[in-house]
């Protein structure tokens, strides 16, 4: 009887210095596991004699039960500590103030590049983008553009070799275009574009949309009823549109394309400097060297071609006065073009 008291009393002081219910496990292991103390005595019981041994199972099974009590008894005491200290390091503070995430903005370029890429696809146009890095040959001379043609100089090159150079258009998109693909051709290819020319409407990078039509019987007409369903949609329900004669050497005739004035509705203000209209692309018929060059021919198809620089559009759209705007990336002015 001792023997047992002196068991329960030190496995009582043991689980009372356990702190955690991985430690009393271990603890309870210890005394009631398949190597622990009682059952060891259950083990010895084959030395009892026959007639003590019932009585004696009898203590030691009682044992066991006060053992067992006594465990869970601590168990559930320091299960509940361990709860009690998870909750007070996990809780959370719902009335502190939340981490902002503020929302960005699509920039006013970006838009007007999507817009625009949503008007003609839904005419049917295909987007191809064509490469920063041109040579010569696709930027000017496949375009109707020799060397010591005196067009070059429209456009100041940024010339990387003699053979190299940042495209300053991407009409040369049209050419890499089709080599590869024979007609019906419908186009559009949006790109960076650089040119040396520096003030606050020019940058010398900027982004432009080109547009390329080519199959049997395309005329001028097919480019004007396009023009006016783009100027329709991108500026207002009323705007129209003008061509004016103009010259680009890949294109013959070549036209200027004019929109009415969306601020005033062409009486004249002072975005459109007065005169009610404003100057949005240059467009044309494809020179028929141009569709030669690239193995079309010119008395089966013909085709229209139009570039825009996009950073125009967008400063006419959104009344945007210095193009360096669109560069600097200030987010007081990029947080004002939101949906
Ligand atoms: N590539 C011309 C420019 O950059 C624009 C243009 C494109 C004109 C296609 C006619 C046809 O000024």
């Amino acid at each position: 009887m001792e023997q047992f008291e002196t068991i329960f009393a030190s496995a009582a002081e043991e689980a009372a210095k356990a702190e955690t219910s991985r430690a009393l496990y271990e603890v309870r292991m210890q005394y009631l596991g398949r190597t622990g103390s009682v059952t060891a005595l259950l083990k010895g019981m084959r030395e009892i004699p026959a007639e003590e041994r019932p009585a004696y199972g009898k203590k030691i099974n009682d044992l066991r039960e006060r053992l067992e009590k006594m465990f869970d008894g601590r168990d559930a005491e320091v299960k509940e500590r361990e709860l009690s200290a998870r909750l007070r390091e996990e809780a959370v503070d719902v009335t502190m103030p939340g981490r902002k995430c503020e929302e960005g903005t699509l920039h006013p370029v970006t838009r007007v590049r999507n817009e625009l890429i949503d008007i003609f696809s839904g005419m049917g146009f295909e987007v191809f983008e064509g490469p920063e890095i041109e040579n010569d040959y696709y930027n000017f001379t496949a375009l109707n553009t020799p060397a010591d043609h005196p067009a070059r100089d429209m456009q100041d090159t940024f010339y990387l070799t003699d053979e190299f150079l940042l495209r300053t258009q991407t009409s040369a998109g049209q050419i890499r275009l089709m080599e590869k693909k024979k007609p019906p051709i419908k186009m559009l290819s949006p790109g960076r574009v650089f040119r040396s020319d520096d003030d606050a409407t020019h940058s010398p990078m900027f982004h432009q949309m080109e547009g390329l039509v080519v199959d049997r019987g395309i005329t001028l007409c097919d480019l004007r009823g396009m023009l006016d369903e783009f100027a329709r949609t991108m500026f207002s329900a009323t705007s129209k549109t003008r061509l004016r004669p103009s010259y680009f050497p890949f294109t013959e005739p070549s036209v200027e394309v004019d929109v009415s004035c969306h601020l005033c509705g062409g009486k004249g203000c002072s975005l459109c400097k007065g005169t009610g209209w404003i100057e949005v692309l240059g467009a044309g018929i494809v020179n028929r060297h141009v569709l030669e060059n690239c193995g079309i021919d010119p008395d089966e198809y013909s085709g229209f071609a139009f570039g825009m620089g996009i950073e125009r559009i967008a400063m006419l759209k959104y009344g945007i006065n210095n193009i360096k705007l669109l560069t600097e990336n200030d987010v007081r002015f990029l947080k004002q073009f939101r949906d």
